[in-house]
């Protein structure tokens, strides 16, 4: 596995295997990879010639009271687990190499940015979009790898590349879980063993909200409840953020259930924010 630091050397890097007709799979990350992640990588070595992994803790897309400095890294044990997979390149730029003094264009996907995740994390999108649309010109991948886990970034950012006519074809790819259901994520780590096991509650919370809606009895507002009941439920959740359904499309709320149905939940457990969505289906 080769290592690049310097976006300059990444473009030429990729232009050279482009030319020489290869196909570039690409997955972006913040690294402290879990099994979720190498879902990616696999998925991209299997239709690729070249897979392009990048780790970047992209500081524009931390709020200033979240949590960028003690975000967990761990170089050693990534690089170990990338070269396990048949990574071909490793793109680790520094923060100076992306951001330099004079920077002073950001990206935003208009409405929406501003909804679920977006309404608490003022600016985030704004961060993932920007640090997204340079990775994609600095890889110049032919496919792009997300998670289905970050459903409102798939959204965004392919609002973005079909706006902005870019060219990468992004492949979304399902939610990896725990044995227990819970999605994994690198704040999964952040939970002390209570936490840990109260988190399994928001799994659960989506799985029955699923069921409610397959019976065919119920309406969004009655599932909304339902969702908010079984999370209150739980002492260890300190905040709900959000927890209903929404237009997997706009993410604005429904009022009645569309063929395809976005339950989706964001609650804090002490200090630890977790996330969780499923396509639901009427
Ligand atoms: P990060 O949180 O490191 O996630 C990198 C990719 O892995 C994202 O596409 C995310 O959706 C996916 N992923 C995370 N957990 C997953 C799981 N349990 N199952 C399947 N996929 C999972 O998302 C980011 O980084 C950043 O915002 C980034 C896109 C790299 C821009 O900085």
């Amino acid at each position: 596995m080769e290592t690049i630091r310097i976006p300059s050397i990444m473009k030429e890097t990729s232009k050279r295997h482009l030319l020489r007709g290869k196909t570039i799979g690409f997955v972006p990350t913040m690294g402290a990879l879990h099994e979720g992640h190498l879902s990616l990588v696999k998925r991209a070595k299997s239709e690729n010639d070249i897979v392009v992994v990048s780790i970047f803790v992209n500081p524009t897309q931390f709020g200033p009271s979240e949590d960028f400095d003690r975000y967990p890294r761990d170089m050693e044990g990534d690089m170990e687990k990338l070269k396990r997979e048949g990574v071909d390149i490793l793109f680790m730029p520094d923060a100076r190499s992306m951001y330099s003094d004079r920077f002073s264009t950001y990206i935003t996907v208009k409405d929406l940015s501003d909804k679920l995740c977006g309404a608490f994390r003022h600016g985030h999108f704004t961060g993932v979009a920007t640090v997204v649309c340079k990775l994609l010109n600095i890889v110049m991948p032919t496919r792009a790898y997300f998670g289905q886990k970050d459903f409102q970034q798939t959204v965004i950012i392919k609002r973005m590349t079909e706006d902005l006519n870019m060219n990468a074809d992004l492949v979304i790819c399902p939610t990896v879980r725990e044995s227990d259901g819970l999605a994994m994520s690198s704040r999964n780590g952040y939970l002390s063993p209570e936490e840990r096991r109260a988190a399994t509650v928001i799994y659960r919370d989506i799985l029955s909200a699923s069921d409610l809606i397959k019976s065919g009895k119920s309406n969004p507002v009655d599932v909304k409840k339902q969702m908010h009941d079984m999370l209150k439920s739980e002492p260890l959740i300190s905040e709900i953020q959000y927890a209903g359904v929404y237009n997997a499309e706009t993410l604005d709320e429904l009022n009645e259930f569309k063929k395809q149905n976005l339950l989706a939940i964001a609650v804090k457990i002490g200090n630890t924010r977790l996330i969780d969505n499923m396509l639901a289906e009427f």
